[in-house]
């Protein structure tokens, strides 16, 4: 009961905090629809995604209408309407990284994280698996990026070494 009431506090307290940088962007830099994209990226940075009561209190914010905010919201990849996992892990999956075998990386990052019924986001919320196209990278193909870190040359065999050097670290999703 009590740990219970502490996560709501928690949770409460995360929520204040979001707000109040939230409003501090709108006093920073005015009401306008010019604000909309660090507000969202100042919920993306918190969450690991952008919660639907969050969008809608932009939306107030700015007077803007709640389809402008979703429609800004869903054309940028780097915003996502999901909650992601504590790594967000991208395997590319450009012409020249799949040349060089992208998909075998891709398929053993699944088989190791334990992705199940097609999801991207493993059930603890550790890892976010998800193909993206060219990083820029491609002298270094194939490339993973791990919350932005580039990994290049990347084997089915290396990708486990670096799973199990991020596990090690005894991270948790909560961290
Ligand atoms: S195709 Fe993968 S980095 Fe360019």
């Amino acid at each position: 009961m009590e740990r219970m009431t502490s996560m709501l506090q928690t949770t409460a307290n995360r929520q204040l905090d979001i707000l109040q940088r939230l409003d501090n962007l709108v006093q920073r830099y005015g009401k306008h629809s010019s604000t909309l994209i660090p507000m969202l990226q100042e919920i993306q940075n918190a969450y690991r995604y952008l919660p639907e009561d969050l969008l809608t209190h932009v939306a107030t914010a700015l007077d803007l209408s709640p389809a402008t905010v979703y429609g800004v919201a869903t054309f940028y990849a780097q915003f996502s309407l999901e909650p992601k996992g504590k790594y967000v892990i991208q395997v590319c999956d450009g012409t020249a990284c799949h040349v060089r075998g992208s998909m075998p990386v891709y398929e053993a990052i699944c088989k190791k994280v334990r992705l199940v019924d097609g999801k991207a986001t493993t059930e603890d919320g550790m890892f976010t698996v998800e193909t993206v196209s060219c990083v820029g990278a491609c002298a270094a193909a194939p490339v993973v990026t791990i919350n932005g870190e580039v990994y290049g040359k990347v084997t089915p065999d290396a990708i486990h070494v670096i799973l199990d050097t991020l596990e090690s670290r005894g991270d948790t999703a909560d961290a």
